[in-house]
C-alpha cells in the first residue's frame, strides 16, 4: 500500500501500475471536501516518492466515482475575501496539474457519477474509460458558480468549444453514451469490464499503441482548430447566454468567459483566469441563494428520511378517494413509483377521467422512450378504479382523500372510509383550505389523520405539505412523510392553520396584487414586472392558470381567517372576471384570453376584462417596477415572518424550499426569508413602513422583525 486515508488509497500492482481508489469511509459517496483534497495531496506526495511506478489508474470502490466538491463547505468559503476563495481552489487545482506531469500514463476508470470536481479530475487524466453506468457532467452553474478545478480550461481543449459551452452552461448531467459521443470519455464498456479495459488501455499507452502524450500535449496548448472554433462561435454564444440567462443567472456568463478567454493562453494561465471567474461568480447573491437552496433541500430531505426510517414498514397499498384532477394524479404517481393504488369515486365518469389521464401521462413516457409498453400496462394495472368499497380497502395502509372541497362531504366520506379500513391505517386529506383539526373532528382515530397537500399537476409539482392537526400523532406524520418520499416528492411538515404554509404566503402576495390593481395599476404591467423580477408567471397569469373559481374560494377562506391583513373593502378581481364568465385558462377566458394559434397555445390580454377592471378601480396610475415588486413581495415576506413566529413551519429553510417547490419562487433569490436577509431586516422594515399609512396591516412588520432589525439578526443566522 502506497497510501491509505479516510477518502482514498493507493496500491501498486506487480506490473508497477498504481491504483488510486476513491473510497470514503463511513459515507455512501466520494466527494472532494477539504479532507479528501488534503489526502489527495498527501497520496500524490507518496506516489512521487515511490520507485518503479509505471502508470496510474484512478477508480472508485463505491457506486459513484466522485460526486464533486462538498457544497456544505461553500457558504463559509464564499464569505471570505477574493484571495481566500481562490486559495480554496488552488491546492486541488495544483493536484490535478501534477497528474499531467507524471512521466507515466494516467487513466481514469469511471464507474458511476463523475460530477463537477469528479469529472474535472478525469479531464486531468490522459485517457478516460467509462462504464455504461457512468453519468458525467459539470453542474456548477446550477449552483451559481463555475467549475473551478480546471473544467472550463481543460474541457474545450479536449472536446472543443461548442460542446463545452453547452455542457457547462446547461449544467446538465449526461449519460455515458452521450459522453462518448461528445469525446468527453474515450472508451465505453459494460460495467463488469471496466477495470480490465482500463488495464488494457494502460498497456496500450505504455507500449505507444495509444499516444497518451499527444492527448496530454493537446491540453497544454490549444489546437489551432479549437481556437478557430472559438473565434467563429464565441461572440454569438456570449450574446445568446446574456439573452437567455440575463442578470439573474450570471454564472453562465462567467463560465463562458472563462472557457473563451482561456483558450488562447497556456493551460496554467487558463487556470488562473478560471479561478478569477470562479471568485467573481462565488461573490454574487445568486450563488449564495442557489447554494443555499441546495443545502436547504438536503436538510429537508435528511429530516424526511430520518422520519421515514422510524416507521415499521412502507405502505404496500394506497387508497385514493376521488378520481378528479388531484385524486387521479395521486393514484397515477403512486402506481408509477411502485405503490399500487385503489381509486374510488362516486361517478364512473370520474374514474374514466382519472384512468384516462394516467394513461395519457404514461403514453408520453413511452413516446419519449422512457418507458416500455409492458411497463405502462403494468403501472395502469396497479391502479384499481372502483365505485364500491369492496375492492380491498382493508389492505390499504395509507389513504388520501381528494373529494370535493366541502367539509360536510369530506366528514361523511372520511368517517365512512375510516370504518371500512384496517385500524392501523392512516388517512390523509388533500384539502387545500379546510383546517385539518376540523376535518378530524368526527373521526374515531384522529391521531391517525393528517393533511397531505399536493400541488397541481401532481406528477410535475415536487412539493407536498404534510399538515399536523391538533390530534395528529408523530407516527402518522412519519408515515405520511415516508409515503411522500416513496412518491418522489419533497415533504415539508407544517402545523395546521388556514391556507397551511404555501397558500397562506401566496394569498398575502395576491392581496398585495389586488390592492395594487385597485390603486389603478395595469395588471399586465404588474405581470411583466414580476416576471422580470424572476417569477415564472406574473400574478394575473398565475391566477388564470390556477383557475379563478379556485382563487376566489381560497381568497374567501383566507380573507375570513386573516381578516386584518387579507380582507378587502372592494370586490375581488377574480370575482369581477368570474362575473364576466371567465374562469381563467381552463375556459380560455380570464385576465387573458387563451387560444391556439398555429398549433401553439397563445395568450393575449383580455380587453373586455381590462376595461372592466379599469372602470372599477381607482383612476389609472403608473407605478415603478420597484414599487410593484415591493407592494407584492412585502406582504408575502411578512406572512412568512408570522408563519415562523407561530411555528407553522419549523425553519426558514423549510419555508423557503416550500415556496421554491410549491409555487416556483425565483430560485436565484433563494426564497422569501433569504430575500429579507439579502435586503437586511432594517432596510426591509423601513421599506414596509413606507406603505403602512396608506395600505394598512398588510404591510405592518411583526414586533419580532423589528427586534431582529435592531439586533442586526438574520433568518439564516449568517
Ligand atoms: N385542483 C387543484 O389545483 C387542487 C390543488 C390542491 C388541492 N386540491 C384539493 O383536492 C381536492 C379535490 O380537488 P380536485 O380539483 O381534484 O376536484 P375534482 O372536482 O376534479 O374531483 C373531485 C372528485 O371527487 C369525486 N367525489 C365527490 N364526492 C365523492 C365521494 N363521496 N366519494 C368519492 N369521490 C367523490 C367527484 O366525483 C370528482 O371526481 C379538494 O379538496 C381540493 O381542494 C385541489
Amino acid at each position: 500500500m502506497i497510501y491509505s486515508g479516510e477518502s482514498l488509497f493507493i496500491s501498486k500492482a506487480d506490473n508497477g501500475v498504481a491504483h488510486l481508489v476513491f473510497d470514503r469511509k463511513s459515507e455512501s459517496v466520494n466527494k472532494f471536501d477539504r479532507l479528501a483534497v488534503d489526502e489527495f495531496t498527501a497520496a500524490l506526495n507518496k506516489l512521487e516518492d515511490e520507485p518503479g511506478v509505471t502508470g496510474l489508474i484512478l477508480g472508485s470502490a463505491k457506486g459513484v466515482f466522485v460526486v464533486g466538491a462538498d457544497i456544505g463547505e461553500f457558504t463559509a468559503v464564499f464569505k471570505e475575501p477574493d484571495d481566500k476563495i481562490a486559495g480554496y481552489l488552488r491546492p486541488h487545482s495544483d493536484n490535478l496539474r501534477r497528474l499531467e506531469k507524471f512521466d507515466y500514463p494516467v487513466v481514469a476508470a469511471i464507474n458511476g457519477f463523475a460530477l463537477g470536481g469528479g469529472l474535472e479530475v478525469c479531464l486531468a487524466c490522459d485517457v478516460r474509460v467509462a462504464s455504461e453506468l457512468a453519468g458525467v457532467g459539470l453542474p456548477e452553474t446550477g449552483l451559481g458558480i463555475i467549475p473551478g478545478w480546471g473544467g472550463t480550461a481543460r474541457m474545450p481543449r479536449v472536446v472543443g468549444v461548442q460542446t463545452s459551452l453547452e455542457w457547462i452552461t446547461s449544467g446538465r448531467q449526461q449519460n455515458a453514451q452521450a459522453a462518448l459521443d461528445a469525446g468527453v470519455v474515450d472508451f465505453l464498456v459494460p460495467a463488469d469490464e471496466l477495470m480490465a479495459k482500463a488495464g488494457a488501455v494502460m498497456v496500450d499507452c505504455q507500449s505507444g499503441a495509444l499516444d497518451y502524450k499527444a492527448a496530454r500535449a493537446k491540453k497544454e496548448t490549444t489546437a489551432a482548430e479549437i481556437v478557430a472554433e472559438a473565434n467563429s462561435i464565441g461572440e454569438e454564444w456570449t450574446a445568446n447566454i446574456a439573452g437567455k440567462y440575463g442578470a439573474h443567472f450570471p454564472a453562465q456568463g462567467f463560465a463562458a468567459q472563462s472557457v473563451l478567454q482561456g483558450l488562447e493562453k497556456t493551460l496554467d494561465e487558463a487556470l488562473v483566469i478560471e479561478r478569477q471567474c470562479f471568485v467573481d461568480a462565488a461573490k454574487t447573491d445568486q450563488a449564495k441563494a442557489l447554494v443555499g437552496n441546495f443545502l436547504s433541500d438536503q436538510y429537508l430531505m435528511k429530516c424526511a428520511k430520518d422520519r421515514a426510517r422510524t416507521i415499521a414498514a412502507p405502505a404496500t397499498c394506497a387508497g385514493v378517494l376521488g378520481a378528479g384532477i388531484m385524486g387521479g394524479g395521486i393514484a397515477y404517481q403512486s402506481a408509477l413509483t411502485g405503490t399500487p393504488a385503489i381509486m374510488k369515486d362516486i361517478a364512473q365518469e370520474g374514474l374514466d377521467l382519472g384512468m384516462g389521464e394516467a394513461s395519457k401521462l404514461l403514453s408520453r413516457l413511452v413516446k419519449k422512450g422512457r418507458m416500455t409498453e409492458e411497463k405502462k400496462a403494468a403501472v395502469l394495472a396497479s391502479i384499481t378504479p372502483t365505485l364500491e368499497y369492496d375492492k380491498g380497502f382493508k389492505k390499504v395502509d395509507v389513504l388520501v382523500e381528494a373529494v370535493v372541497e366541502n367539509i360536510k362531504v369530506k366528514h361523511a366520506v372520511l368517517t365512512d372510509v375510516e370504518s371500512r379500513m384496517n385500524p392501523s391505517a392512516i388517512i390523509c386529506s388533500n384539502t387545500s383550505t379546510l383546517p385539518i383539526t376540523d376535518l378530524a373532528e368526527p373521526l374515531a382515530r384522529p391521531g391517525q389523520f393528517c393533511g397531505m397537500h399536493f400541488f397541481n399537476p401532481v406528477h410535475a409539482m415536487p412539493l407536498v405539505e404534510i399538515i399536523r392537526g391538533a390530534k395528529t400523532s408523530e407516527g402518522t406524520i412519519n408515515r405520511a412523510v415516508a409515503y411522500a418520499l416513496s412518491l418522489k416528492k419533497k415533504p415539508v411538515i407544517v402545523n395546521d392553520c388556514p391556507g397551511f404554509l404555501v397558500n397562506r404566503l401566496l394569498f398575502a402576495y395576491f392581496a398585495g396584487f389586488m390592492q395594487l390593481v385597485y390603486a389603478g395599476a395595469d395588471y399586465e404591467v404588474i405581470d411583466k414586472a414580476m416576471e422580470k423580477w424572476g417569477w415564472p408567471m406574473g400574478p394575473a397569469y398565475l391566477a388564470d392558470v390556477v383557475g379563478l373559481d379556485t382563487m376566489q374560494h381560497c381568497d374567501d377562506v383566507l380573507g375570513a381567517a386573516y381578516v386584518s391583513r387579507l380582507k378587502k373593502e372592494f370586490k375581488s378581481w377574480y370575482q369581477v372576471v368570474i362575473d364576466m364568465g371567465g374562469l381563467g385558462q381552463k375556459n380560455g377566458n380570464g385576465f387573458y384570453n387563451y387560444s391556439i394559434v398555429d398549433g401553439r397555445p397563445s395568450k393575449a390580454v383580455n380587453d373586455g376584462v381590462k376595461a372592466r377592471v379599469t372602470e372599477l378601480a381607482k383612476p389609472s396610475k403608473v407605478f415603478t417596477e420597484t414599487v410593484i415588486v415591493e407592494r407584492l413581495m412585502i406582504p408575502m415576506a411578512i406572512e412568512m415572518a408570522f408563519a415562523l413566529e407561530e411555528n407553522i413551519v419549523a425553519s426558514p429553510q423549510e419555508g423557503d424550499v416550500a415556496l421554491l417547490y410549491g409555487v416556483g419562487f425565483p430560485p436565484f433569490r433563494g426564497g422569501i426569508a433569504r430575500w429579507m436577509d439579502a435586503i437586511g431586516l432594517k432596510i426591509f422594515c423601513d421599506m414596509a413602513d413606507k406603505y403602512t399609512d396608506e395600505l394598512g396591516p398588510l404591510y405592518e412588520v411583526t414586533a419580532r422583525q423589528r427586534e431582529m432589525a435592531a439586533n442586526a439578526e438574520t433568518y439564516y443566522g449568517s
